[in-house]
């Protein structure tokens, strides 16, 4: 059961543990996200959102326990196959990740050169997507040169051109204005609406309460509600 599972859940956890040295990160977390959900994991600073999003996608591993991911079981999960499950998640990283030394056409184009398209329809859809967040005129700027809002419309564009099964945003509307978390939090309701899974790491509390949707509550590593 543990390794196809429920096929209606997307993400399932099993008493999984994080712990760095004698900090417990993460501790005794199952949860259940199914297919097209959209959820938020809320809870104060430290409370272990961001660890808990980084085991998903295999930016670290866990201490104890068990993840699937869309059937595939990440403790046993061959090297080679790790980009595989990672194209299955547009990542809004906390702090953006941007690549400094690559325009913002360039840091969003690096995800769809990797699954062979072609230069006329990248150009396209990068374009496309940077009017919706808003950020077209700045398509050949560097991201050190933009504000932090504008590096965050600049990381959400990046994170759904590839039209992925799942958003793992962190934060993402952390530096905007309450206009501008409106306009990236109805473009994220878009794609849950086209039939992908959200699940979104804040502690924007007004966001959830108006937004109504199902919420993980973290507090000092655990899931309380
Ligand atoms: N690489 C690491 N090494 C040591 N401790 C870590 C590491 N990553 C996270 N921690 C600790 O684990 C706990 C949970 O951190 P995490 O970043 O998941 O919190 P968070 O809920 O995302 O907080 P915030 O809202 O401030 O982003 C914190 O106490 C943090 O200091
Ligand atoms: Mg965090």
């Amino acid at each position: 059961m543990i390794d196809g599972g429920d096929n209606s859940s997307i993400i399932r956890m099993f008493h999984v543990h994080k712990h760095y040295g004698s900090k417990k990160a993460l501790i005794n977390a199952t949860l259940d996200i199914h297919r097209n959900e959209f959820v938020f994991i809320c809870g104060p600073s430290g409370a272990g959102k961001t660890t808990l999003l980084k085991l998903l996608y295999l930016g670290d591993k866990v201490s104890a326990g068990q993840i699937i991911v869309d059937g595939i079981n990440l403790s046993r999960i061959p090297r080679k196959r790790i980009p595989f499950l990672r194209r299955k998640f547009g990542i809004i990283f906390q702090d953006y990740k941007l690549i400094s030394t690559k325009t913002v056409f360039e840091n969003i184009a690096l995800v769809l050169e990797v699954t062979r398209n072609t230069r006329r329809f990248i150009e396209k859809k990068v374009k496309s997507v940077l009017r919706t967040v808003g950020m077209e005129g700045r398509i050949n700027a560097y991201p050190p040169s933009l504000s932090g809002g504008e590096q965050q419309r600049v990381a959400v564009a990046r994170a759904v051109v590839g039209d992925p099964k799942v958003i793992l945003a962190d934060e993402p509307t952390g530096n905007l204005d309450a206009e501008s978390s409106h306009i990236i939090f109805d473009f994220l309701n878009q794609f849950y609406n086209r039939g992908a899974t959200v699940v979104i790491a804040t502690h924007d509390l007004n966001l959830v309460r108006k937004t109504k949707k199902s919420v993980i509550h973290l507090n000092q590593g655990q899931i309380v509600a």
